[in-house]
């Protein structure tokens, strides 16, 4: 070991494993790509001002969870805690959204930066696949999210995880609702920091999850009943168009997600093998962001699935993904000549696309079979200076133990043949 480890709260992807969080990417990715929508990477970071005034300056996010830094130039920049906020700052400022085609729909993969106390599922680094799609208000936008996303988990063959659903209303009805509710909450017995929520951000003292809290919290006014006839209705299309779907989903009445920008649909994936950190992916509407950092009225869906978590998730059900094999050939030369020759096979092989590795360091025979077992290849190419001379390779099959010739110029041909 080095003297020096990882930071606290983040990991290393090493192989074998990364195999598997490239693949959990990629099922994301998917239905994103048959849908229409296309991809933006941002920068890590972004002037802090993003989003404290975009993801919401009450926000544990922003109040403790930044990683916030000065530069030498003495601008404050903050690594990003999450992409939307990066996201729409990016449409705007090449005015995708001008470009007469709305929803601007994109989607982005990448690692995501929360000063957070970590624990199994909760990290200070880690990825987030995300969607979004900017610009347009209707319900079957909202509706497609979540598909996508249900498609996505539901093609890594995962089961035991449900979706959350609620609606938090527009500026038309909220202002009223946060009234009635902060009246209800300034009643309990509630400790300080609380009752300074309560003034910045009531919702959230909702999502508590005290259970001296949470007993008191019986017979608050829920969002539900103040809603306003067009958030009603438009809640109303979301929930009929994912059951048309055969997308199942639970109304939750106190789904309350951590970041400020959500408006009407709301949502959250959660897994029941993970323990406390159990959601492995959330998002939602957000119809007022762009105009919170600038930007004209962008009606606006979008969610972020949790890589990590999904692997976690996978685990916890037992799930091994149908990964293919690093290798599939592995090339064990014995002595110089047959070194060049084996290494322009290998060469060619990767060109016709055969997963090929070769015997490096000049390793005996020995150590380079359990070289070539340990690699997971099916076939090894052997050869030594006989079989060079005689004009062929010995081909073996690791799995069944059976070997013999194959003429050189024909061994490329042969092993396609062999791996299709
Ligand atoms: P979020 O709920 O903060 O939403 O994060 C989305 C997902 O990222 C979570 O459900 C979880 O799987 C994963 N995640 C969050 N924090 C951590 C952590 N510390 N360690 C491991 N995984 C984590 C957002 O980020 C919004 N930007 C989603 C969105 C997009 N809303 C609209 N568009």
């Amino acid at each position: 070991m080095s003297t020096f480890q990882a930071p606290k709260g983040t990991y290393d992807l090493i192989p074998p494993q990364s195999a598997v969080h490239l693949k959990v990417r990629e099922a994301f990715a998917a239905p994103l790509k048959a849908a229409g929508y296309g991809y933006i990477e941002t920068p890590a970071f972004e002037d802090v001002a993003l989003f404290s005034r975009g993801v919401g300056e009450s926000t544990d996010i922003v109040t403790k969870e930044m990683y916030v830094f000065e530069t030498k130039g003495g601008t404050r920049l903050a690594l990003r805690p999450e992409g939307t906020a990066s996201t729409v700052r990016a449409v705007l400022e090449a005015g995708l959204h001008k470009a007469g085609n709305l929803p601007v729909k994109v989607w982005y993969s990448g690692s995501q930066y929360r000063y957070e106390r970590p624990q199994k599922g909760r990290y200070r680094h880690f990825w987030q696949v995300g969607a979004e799609a900017v610009g347009a208000e209707d319900p079957a936008l909202d509706a497609e999210m979540i598909i996508m996303a249900d498609d996505a988990y539901k093609s890594l063959g995962l089961r035991q995880y449900r979706i959350l659903l609620n609606s938090l209303g527009d500026k038309e009805c909220r202002p009223a609702y946060r009234t009635a509710l902060q009246e209800f909450l300034r009643g309990l017995d509630l400790d300080e920091e609380t009752r300074r929520r309560i003034e910045i951000n009531p919702l959230r003292v909702l999502d508590d999850k005290r259970a001296e809290v949470q007993k008191q919290l019986t017979g608050a006014p829920l969002m539900r009943d103040h809603l306003c006839e067009a958030c009603k209705a438009y809640h109303e299309q979301v929930r009929e168009l994912l059951t048309a779907a055969g997308v199942a989903f639970e109304d939750d009445d106190r789904l309350v997600r951590g970041l400020d920008y959500y408006t009407r649909t709301t949502f959250e994936f959660v897994h029941g093998g993970l323990g406390s950190q159990s959601a492995v992916g959330g998002g939602g509407r957000y119809d007022g962001l762009s105009e919170m950092i600038g930007g004209p009225a962008l009606p606006s869906v979008g969610w972020a699935l949790g890589v990590d978590r999904t692997v976690l998730a996978l685990e916890a059900e037992g799930i091994e993904l149908d990964l293919p094999a690093a290798t599939q050939v592995y090339a064990v030369p014995l002595g110089d000549e047959a070194r060049r020759r084996l290494f322009g096979l290998v060469t060619e092989l990767r060109r016709e696309g055969v997963a090929t590795d070769f015997a490096f360091g000049g390793k005996g025979m020995k150590n380079a079979m359990k070289s070539a077992n340990r690699s997971g290849a099916r076939f090894a190419l052997i050869a030594g200076e006989r079989d060079l001379a005689e004009g062929v390779v010995q081909v073996k099959d690791l799995e069944s133990g059976e070997q013999g010739p194959v003429a050189l110029d024909a061994v490329v041909a042969e092993l396609r043949a062999r791996l299709a």
